[in-house]
């Protein structure tokens, strides 16, 4: 990567920090389906995953750097812990992408130290020349983050950062961990590396940080004016405690104020140059796709994604959008992607319109996938007069979150009413193709539906969150679940969308349980809070 590129590289971590949200696991097929979306947003670097965490991190990150990565596409990163055997695992991950890099950390604040890590200043210093030579050994793209940066004393860090780029490091990241620091003190700090570390000119200086305080963005920002250059960022914030940096929200704060923003980069205010190379209205399609994926919705009044960021209520503000939009609007819709185009299709469109249809939006299915996405559409197409493009992602969003199934809802049906106790029959089937039925009895038609699909399960849970929201407007539109289960306290979700909201609930349910029996007895290691066991030198 250019030292000085004269923009900002945008380094996604939705895979990685993203996925470490509670409940926002994702299978193969989902991460590879975002690896594949980010790609098209644009982003510079996907940080796919820490293969060490386990055999599914691993394979997920190689079916990325297989599939998603290109010589013209997104740089392929993995973390891992400042230890020789995680090193090695990233690099077996990366290794097929054409562009790969290895992001190794190791925390340097005195909490850390003395509380999680356990060592010394001296040791730190040892270790962190020690581990980014061997992995700098491995492959030329290596990226160091001093974990807990914002907590750390500025002088160690320099020191810190100093020994990592003379061992290799090209990219230093600086991460506000606990989402602690003020923009002015994250601005200060980035000012003091930039200033203090004599070889910081090698390098690309980037920031990491959380939203514990709602400040990430704000700080990011107040970083790429003191000459921050790569910003590492999750579609919608999604990420440990209150989230990451919101890419959307960057990204749309550096186009919509260029103006402001472009002398920091030596260029002229008017300069009509993007500070990204992210296709803005790709954003939309890709909030969505990780908001059904993850089981993560995105509040109403989230910026640039939320449903209300371009709604205008009120009577004043509607009267003065009609009459010159930019009364109160700074952003246009469609620049983020935000249209509600209807096709024209319908119940009598062949496949290939359908076919076709999808290949605009972006989805590339494979002779399977295509049949059995067409199959939905006539079914959906049966029962709505207007398909939307929203709908379209729904039905794929949907096939992709449930390849290796465990179980199959064959039938769900519900009487239900004022004077009628709410019952529902449930059909499922096995990955045999075994069916069972049962009937329950519940306090209204959806808890009566999942304790039928419980009692044939047979799979203990905790149901504790289930909201509904319309895909599209009118009668017909589809209603979109989000269901979340809780066992042994772990978190797990599922999503699904139908113009019945009750037969919606009952796959979104079917989807949380899937994913809940596919991950038992798997253990994945945190990359933060297990702290390496393993002699932390290099043995091969
Ligand atoms: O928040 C953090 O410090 C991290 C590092 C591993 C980069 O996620
Ligand atoms: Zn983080």
């Amino acid at each position: 990567m250019a030292k000085d590129p004269g923009r900002v590289f945008i380094f996604d971590t939705t895979l990685r920090d993203g996925e470490q949200s509670p409940g926002a696991s994702l299978n193969l097929e989902e991460k590879l389906a975002i690896a594949q979306q980010l790609a098209r947003l644009g982003v510079d670097v996907i940080e796919a995953g820490f293969p060490f965490a386990s055999q599914g991190d691993f394979l997920a990150v190689q079916k990325i750097a297989e599939q998603v990565g290109g010589i013209d596409g997104p740089i392929i990163c993995g973390l891992a812990r400042a230890s020789s055997a995680d090193i090695k695992a990233c690099f077996e991950a990366v290794k097929p992408a054409p562009r790969r890099r290895i992001h190794t950390f190791i925390a340097t604040s005195d909490i850390h130290l003395e509380h999680k890590l356990r060592k010394s200043r001296k040791e730190v210093l040892e270790i962190v020349p020690e581990m980014v030579s061997f992995a700098r050994s491995l492959i030329d793209d290596i990226e160091f983050s001093c974990e807990d940066a914002g907590r750390s004393d500025p002088e160690f860090l320099y020191e810190v950062i100093e020994l990592a780029i003379a061992a290799g490091a090209g990219t230093i990241n600086i991460p506000d961990t606990v989402g602690y620091s003020t923009p002015s003190e994250f601005g200060e700090l980035i000012e003091g590396i930039n200033k203090n570390v004599s070889n910081i000119n090698e390098a690309v200086l980037s920031v990491h940080g959380h939203n514990d305080l709602g400040l990430a963005v704000a700080n990011f920002l107040e970083a790429v004016k003191k000459g921050a250059r790569q910003l590492e960022c999750t579609i919608n914030g999604i990420g440990e405690r209150a989230g990451n940096a919101a890419l959307e929200e960057l990204v749309m704060g550096l186009h919509v104020r260029r103006r402001y923003f472009n002398p920091f980069f030596g260029r002229a205010a008017d300069s009509p140059t993007p500070l990204t190379a992210i296709r803005t209205e790709e954003i939309t399609k890709t909030s969505r796709l990780v908001s059904n994926l993850t089981g993560m919705v995105v509040q109403p009044n989230k910026a640039i994604v939320g449903a209300n960021a371009f709604a205008h209520e009120s009577g004043i503000h509607q009267d003065g959008v009609l009459k010159n939009r930019l009364t109160y609007e700074i952003v246009d819709a469609q620049t983020v992607g935000l249209t509600d185009n209807r096709i024209s299709l319908g119940k009598l469109s062949g496949r290939s319109a359908v076919r076709a249809r999808f290949e605009e939006l972006g989805y590339d299915l494979s002779r399977e996938d295509l049949n059995e996405a067409f199959a939905r559409f006539k079914d959906l197409a049966d029962r709505k007069r207007d398909i939307t493009d929203r709908d379209l992602e729904a039905i794929v969003s949907e096939q992709v979150q449930q390849p290796e199934a465990r179980f199959q809802l064959r039938l769900v049906q519900v009487s239900c009413g004022n004077a009628l106790r709410p019952t529902a029959t449930v059909t499922l089937a096995d990955q045999d193709g075994q069916e069972k039925t049962t009937v329950a009895i519940g306090t209204g038609p959806v808890d009566a539906v999942c304790r039928a699909l419980n009692d044939l399960a047979g799979e203990p849970n905790e149901l504790i969150e289930f909201s509904v929201k319309s895909v599209t407007e009118g009668i017909d539109a589809m209603g979109e679940v989000t269901i979340r289960l809780r066992r042994e306290g772990k978190l797990y979700s599922g999503h699904s969308a139908d113009t019945d909201v009750v037969v919606a609930a009952a796959q979104a349910y079917i989807n949380a349980l899937n994913r809940l029996i596919s991950v038992q007895g798997s253990k994945a290691l945190h990359p933060q809070f297990d702290v390496v066991e393993a002699p932390t030198r290099p043995t091969i």
